[in-house]
């Protein structure tokens, strides 16, 4: 038997050649380790009107850790069109999968680090090493939404809400809500999570990026919380900033930050922006993380038009590979990993189209794992 059980779930698009090309590096890296195929996405969707069929449910229910590639979610309108006759008019609704996936399984933490590599040239600045920790399960994507309103709800919401309260004379179909819901409990445990790694590693300052000059409710209960929590950690700085404001400063100077941590919506955010300073979303990796499961994904998309072609940069699901050896306890074989990468970066012989090179996504993963 396995040491490990890995779920293995390509999803779609471009998502199954990147985690193909993380298996070849996982099973050069030595991990033993069993990978388990689990059914996800799009064709899924079509055929049995769910995208994370139960089986995968049930699948992630009995493994230590799983990969994750990408899916394709296509807007409400497209996935109705397209389903097949016999899943039309029963009321489903197509949530992306890997939103459920982090709700279902409470995977809260969003873990996403950011770090130039060496060498790379698509760094915007030299040694940005960024981490992101994003809210994963309740905000802007509680998934708590209406549209068309219903009457009952929108009668409560003239009644009770003063500032904004244009609903009676609107029809149910001419207006939507969705519920941006934070809890106490869903922020201290990230923010918490932010300042533990903070004094793990040795990082000197956790930014707390909110709203809360404007979405006083929800972003307040946030910045109060950061604020609680912060005093269990004296050696670690911390500040907050405006998500508007961040973008800004932190292209302007990105080396003022360090630990940032995030409601779901504005983490989405600046994952991406942060991403996008040390070479784009081809190196953006990360980790969605409970206290007894951890799915770990690039943070790019299916990315439709380049499915098949095996081009795509297969870095970020390779560092997520890294940060699943990592979860899993195999220390040194993620750093060796890692290492290999960033000596891949740092020599510049071997890269796909994104990196200036004409590598494919496979030959990539094989010149990663010859280092190892
Ligand atoms: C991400 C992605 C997802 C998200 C999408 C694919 C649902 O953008 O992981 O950042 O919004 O969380
Ligand atoms: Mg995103």
């Amino acid at each position: 038997m396995s040491k490990f059980k890995i779920a293995w779930l390509p999803g779609d698009g471009v998502g199954i050649e990147v985690l193909e090309a993380a298996k070849i590096v996982l099973d050069k890296s030595g991990i033993d380790a069993e990978y388990i195929h689990g059914d996800i996405g799009w064709e899924f969707w079509c055929k049995e009107g769910d995208a994370f069929p139960e089986r995968t449910v049930n699948l992630l229910k009995n493994v230590d850790a799983a990969m994750f590639g990408a899916i394709t979610s296509k807007p409400v309108k497209a996935a109705a069109a397209e389903l097949v006759p016999a899943l039309q008019n029963k009321g489903l609704i197509y949530r992306s999968p890997i939103v459920r996936m982090r709700q279902m399984f409470d995977l809260y933490t969003c873990l996403r680090p950011c770090k130039g590599y060496e060498g790379n040239k698509l760094n915007y600045k030299d040694n940005i090493d960024l981490v992101v920790f994003r809210e994963n399960t309740e905000g802007m994507y509680s998934g708590v939404e209406f549209g068309p309103v219903p009457k009952e709800l929108s009668d409560l919401l003239t009644k009770i809400s003063k500032p904004f309260a244009p609903f009676k004379d609107i029809a149910p179909d001419q207006f939507a809500i969705s519920c941006k819901i934070n809890t106490r409990k869903g922020s201290e445990r990230i923010i918490r999570a932010a300042f533990e790694f903070a004094r793990k590693f040795n990082r000197k300052k956790v930014t707390v990026v909110h709203k809360s000059n404007v979405v006083r409710a929800t972003d307040g209960l946030f910045l109060e919380t950061a604020k609680e929590v912060a005093k269990d950690f004296p050696e670690i700085k911390m500040d907050d900033a405006n998500i508007d404001a961040i973008t800004m400063w932190l292209l302007k100077n990105p080396h003022n930050y360090d630990v940032l941590v995030a409601p779901n919506l504005f983490g989405d955010i600046i994952s991406d922006l942060c991403a996008q300073m040390v070479g784009g979303l081809g190196f953006g990796c990360s980790g969605n993380i409970g206290e007894k499961l951890a799915v770990f994904e690039p943070t790019h998309g299916s990315a439709p038009k380049y499915a098949g072609q095996y081009k795509v940069n297969p870095i970020a699901t390779i560092l997520s590979a890294k940060m699943m050896l990592a979860w899993l306890g195999e220390k040194e074989k993620a750093e060796k990993l890692e290492k290999a990468v960033a000596e891949i970066i740092k020599e510049g012989k071997v890269g796909t189209y994104d990196m200036g090179g004409t590598n494919t996504t496979l030959e990539v993963a094989e010149a990663i794992a010859d280092k190892l």
